[in-house]
């Protein structure tokens, strides 16, 4: 199987916020491999804008380490770097003042694509989107892309996309959640609406209930400022369970078009219940050995925020009434692993009796790492002694299917970009779609808030409280094993 990779016409992209830790980190190594998979035309400028006083060759030396850090070996070895590194240009600019701004201005050159990436904190997008407009650098057919939190509550969401409405179109508005952006989420999609397998069986009827997992490893990292104030709600579930549930639960869009797409979505958010109190278990995790617990990663001995949470959830439509979603996602768990289960009913009668057994269908779907699917299908067992039956996986890893192409595949962050480029909007959130997501995410919010909610302490590594269990087991259901 051979690649195609679609060239991009010329842009010039600004990054503010260039020297940061997600530039760093995400941003410039996944630019310079979309460099070396051919895809960036040789005109194209990335120009990074922050507060910071360097020159251009200080920003290319700053990006060539940021990517021998954080590209790999691979990437960093890469010949192409020299030439990458031309491409790149730093102007000295103040989000909140007026330095640097018409140098900034002077570098943008028309008849290109113009793009402007916001890679700093939701505090600064206002300030930006006023200064892009007023000293000349966007146009008609500029976009700018902003980076999440989008908000902390719908107050702040409406309030940031008033700010912006004021200066950029919709149309012109990227909102970033990075999950959109992975292979296998987007596989999601091809999944169920390229077959016609899966679609009829796909509702109430014929599923018993379906898991959201998304579990990590790592805890809060340098991040713990942030994360306190957030928690796994804000920082996860409104945003990347979220639209996960939504690609899994919406109805076939009529087209793969931007508004198709997030029509549908919007419906599932708006579709979603109310949650009740015993269906939400917030949990912490404590310290072991020399890990330190959250709270002192956070350094907040009387920190309240959860690590961890899971949900139980409903969606009152008719495809959906009667079969929970199950979503769990917390940091230091057993194993990095993100996957999507849907458990199918049991047939209506075993003409095996019991003999037979229970037996169901189970298809997960792995997001990564290990990018997958399996279903579960039931056989009989092999060998003599009668009809016994048992449950088998049809296992289909995308990098034993499709060879080393798949995992050749851009990340995230490298894909977005390129269809910021393209002017494809279809992996982005729209305004009312963020705000939705808020306007579910609040009340729950201020439930917990209400009875002074204490977070259930978990063991680092293991799969979250005990309290997470029950919320499955009261059901007769289990979760899945998280497996890495
Ligand atoms: P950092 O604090 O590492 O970087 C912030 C950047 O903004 C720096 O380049 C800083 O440069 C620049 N900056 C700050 N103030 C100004 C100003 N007044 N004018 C111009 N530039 C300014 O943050 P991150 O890179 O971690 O995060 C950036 C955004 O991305 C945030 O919204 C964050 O929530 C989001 N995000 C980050 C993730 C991550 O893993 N880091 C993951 C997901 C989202 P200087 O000080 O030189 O001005
Ligand atoms: C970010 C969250 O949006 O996603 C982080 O702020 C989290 O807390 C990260 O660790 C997870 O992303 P990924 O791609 O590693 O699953």
């Amino acid at each position: 199987m051979v690649s195609r990779v679609i060239p991009v016409d010329d842009f010039d992209l600004v990054i503010f916020g260039g020297t940061g830790d997600l530039a760093r980190r995400k941003i410039l190594p996944g630019l310079f491999r979309r460099f070396c998979a051919g895809q960036m035309p040789a005109d194209a400028r990335i120009i990074g804008a922050a507060r910071s006083e360097m020159d251009s060759d200080g920003f290319r030396t700053l990006v060539r380490d940021a990517i021998i850090e954080f590209g790999g070996d691979d990437l960093s070895s890469r010949r192409e770097l020299p030439d990458f590194l031309l491409q790149l240009h730093y102007v000295t600019t103040d989000a909140r003042g007026d330095g640097g701004w018409k140098e900034l201005a002077a570098q943008m050159r028309s008849g290109v694509v113009r793009a402007f990436y916001l890679s700093v904190g939701p505090g600064l997008f206002a300030d930006i989107a006023e200064r892009l407009t007023s000293f000349g650098l966007a146009d008609a057919a500029s976009r700018i892309v902003v980076e999440k939190p989008f908000g902390r509550d719908l107050e702040t969401a409406r309030a940031l996309n008033h700010d912006l409405a004021k200066h950029f179109d919709e149309s012109q508005i990227y909102r970033i959640d990075h999950y959109l952006g992975k292979e296998t989420v987007q596989n999601l999609m091809a999944v169920r609406f390229g077959n016609i397998l899966f679609e009829p069986l796909w509702n109430s009827q014929y599923i018993d209930h379906i898991q959201i997992t998304v579990a990590e490893t790592v805890g809060v990292g340098g991040r713990g400022g942030y994360y306190d104030k957030s928690g796994a709600m804000r920082d996860m579930v409104q945003n990347h369970l979220m639209q996960l549930l939504c690609l899994i639960a919406m109805e076939p869009p009529s087209k793969f078009d931007p508004d198709a797409v997030r029509d549908e979505k919007l419906k599932v958010i708006r579709a979603l219940d109310d949650v009740e109190t015993h269906h939400i278990v917030r949990g912490q995790y404590s310290a072991h050995g020399d890990m330190k617990s959250y709270r002192q990663d956070v350094e907040n001995e009387r920190s309240f925020t959860e690590s961890f949470i899971a949900l139980k959830l409903q969606l009152s439509n008719w495809r959906w009434a009667g079969t929970p979603f199950y979503l769990r996602t917390g940091k230091r768990m057993k194993a990095r692993s993100s996957e999507i289960t849907v458990v199918f009913k049991d047939p209506p009668h075993s003409i095996f009796g019991d003999e037979g057994g229970q037996h169901h269908n189970e298809l997960s779907i792995q997001l990564q790492p290990n990018e997958g699917m399996t279903l579960d299908v039931t056989i009989k067992e092999p060998g003599p002694g009668g009809m016994r039956l048992v449950d088998v996986p049809l296992d289909m890893t995308f990098a034993d299917a499709l060879g080393p192409e798949a995992d050749d595949v851009p990340d995230a962050y490298e894909r977005l970009i390129m269809d910021v480029i393209r002017g494809n909007q279809t992996l982005f959130m729209r305004g009312d779609e963020v705000e939705a997501a808020w306007s579910w995410t609040d009340p729950l919010i201020e439930k917990w808030q209400a009875r002074s909610d204490v977070p259930k302490p978990y063991d680092i590594g293991s799969n979250g409280p005990e309290d997470a269990l029950m919320l499955m087991h009261r059901d007769g259901r289990r979760w899945r094993d998280i497996k890495g």
